[in-house]
């Protein structure tokens, strides 16, 4: 539209110049018609009319050897103004011939304009076009390229309102149990402004393939997925990436409403994940029990939406997944199944993928090594990177070991039955 509206003002400033010339054209015309005396009072007047004569007269005498050159001059100006208008008929023919001369240079020039404007407005397509696309994932875009392109991570918003939390059976299935439903209820009731949603299998199934419809493998590795703890753990992970918010495992109970949860000393703006603690056994027998010396919990996690984190676990948990399909072990076996779990989509992955984050100084902006020994009997809260890291004390309180506190203390927002869900009917 803009180029447009200019190619029209050129038009008409275009249009205004013929006018104006062939306006002129007329007074002279007409003003040597009806003074036909002009040119000779012109003539006779003129060596007082111009004064380029005078200085020349003036200069000539005092220097001779120019006088030459300055007749020269004042005679090409005197053939000049006779020339265009004041001598008979023949040539005003020639004049108007000039006019039309001109006229038609013009048109050509304008609709030369006229051509490269076209061009200019078509370039200018055509180069919009080709930022759209670079916006826009290219066809080999890689799975992480599409993620950050669908779900664009910005730390300056707010943690949307949101509460996720997901579950085999529907809230009015008789085999949601009390214990769940007091924690589902306790979610709405302590958090008062938030939009808190429960999904079961079908709904956590439709909005998967919904949300994610454009970066199909992921929902292809969704469904792929053989045992339905896999998609609940993988479930949040998407959700929490797409919508932001908190999610929270059905075997849970809020102490304290999740503002809380942010210490008093620490911005909003400044976090971007807030996480917990789930292990930090001091035992040299772990690895029987844990994939890493120190793990963080996935059972309740706030985000904002697009966090690197997610986007790094989504997209591993993807690629597993496919490869599992393609080397013919889609199975999660009965044998060490908490284990394979924890490593397929549970917190031995996330607190893989976590340290991978804060060692991966173009993401975190932080130089040193990050290891677990930056957070072993942590019992305050502390902000890594854009991750607020809380002890084990928030989200896992009253265990008796690895420096959990009790219920009552100020720091523990969230009781966690550790039900182990993936053992349950
Ligand atoms: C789980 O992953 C850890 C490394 O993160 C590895 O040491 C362990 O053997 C894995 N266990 C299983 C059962 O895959």
């Amino acid at each position: 539209m803009a180029s447009l509206f200019r190619s029209h003002n050129i038009r008409k400033t275009a249009l205004l110049s013929i006018g104006i010339f062939f306006l002129m054209i007329l007074i002279f015309k007409v003003s040597s018609d009806t003074t036909p005396d002009l040119a000779d009072l012109l003539n006779q007047a003129g060596s007082v009319v111009d004064p380029n004569e005078e200085l020349r007269k003036n200069t000539n005498g005092n220097n001779n050897d120019n006088s030459g050159s300055s007749d020269g001059n004042s005679g090409a100006s005197n053939h000049h103004l006779g020339g265009l208008s004041f001598t008979g008929n023949r040539k005003q023919n020639e004049e108007l011939e000039l006019a039309k001369k001109l006229n038609e240079l013009t048109e050509k020039l304008l609709d030369d304009q006229e051509v490269r404007l076209k061009k200019l407005e078509k370039d200018r397509l055509q180069l919009e076009k080709q930022l759209n696309e670079l916006r826009r994932p290219h066809q080999d875009a890689t799975l992480r390229e599409r993620l950050a392109y669908m779900f664009p991570y910005d730390q300056d918003r707010k943690f949307p309102a949101y509460i996720w939390q997901s579950w085999k059976y529907g809230l009015n299935d008789e085999r949601f149990g009390p214990k769940y439903k007091k924690g589902e209820e306790q979610w709405a009731v302590k958090n008062p402004g938030f939009v808190h949603e429960l999904f079961n299998d079908d709904t956590s199934n439709a909005i998967v393939h919904y949300v994610y419809m454009n970066i199909p493998e992921v929902v292809r590795a969704y469904e792929l997925m053989p045992h339905v703890i896999l998609k609940m753990d993988f479930f949040r992970y998407l959700m929490l990436f797409a919508k932001g918010g908190v999610y929270a495992d059905v075997d849970t109970l809020p102490l304290q409403p999740i503002p809380n949860w942010i210490p008093e000393n620490v911005e909003p703006s400044e976090i971007g994940m807030i996480i917990a603690i789930q292990s930090d056994p001091n035992s040299q027998d772990w690895r029987e029990h844990y994939a890493k010396r120190l793990q963080f919990g996935n059972w309740v996690i706030q985000a904002k939406p697009g966090h690197p984190i997610l986007r790094e676990m989504i997209a591993t948990v993807t690629e597993e997944t496919l490869k599992k399909e393609n080397d013919g072990t889609l199975v999660l076996p009965e044998l060490n199944m908490e284990m394979n779990i924890m490593n397929w989509t549970g917190t031995g992955l996330w607190t893989e993928v976590i340290f991978k984050y804060f060692n991966d100084y173009v993401l975190s902006g932080i130089f040193s090594k990050v290891t677990w020994k930056d957070f072993t009997k942590l019992d305050v809260p502390k902000l890594v990177s854009d991750v607020l890291v809380l002890p084990i004390t928030c989200f896992s309180p009253g265990l008796g070991e690895m420096g959990s506190q009790s219920e009552e203390h100020p720091l523990a927002f969230v009781k966690h039955y550790f039900e182990k869900l993936y053992r349950q009917p």
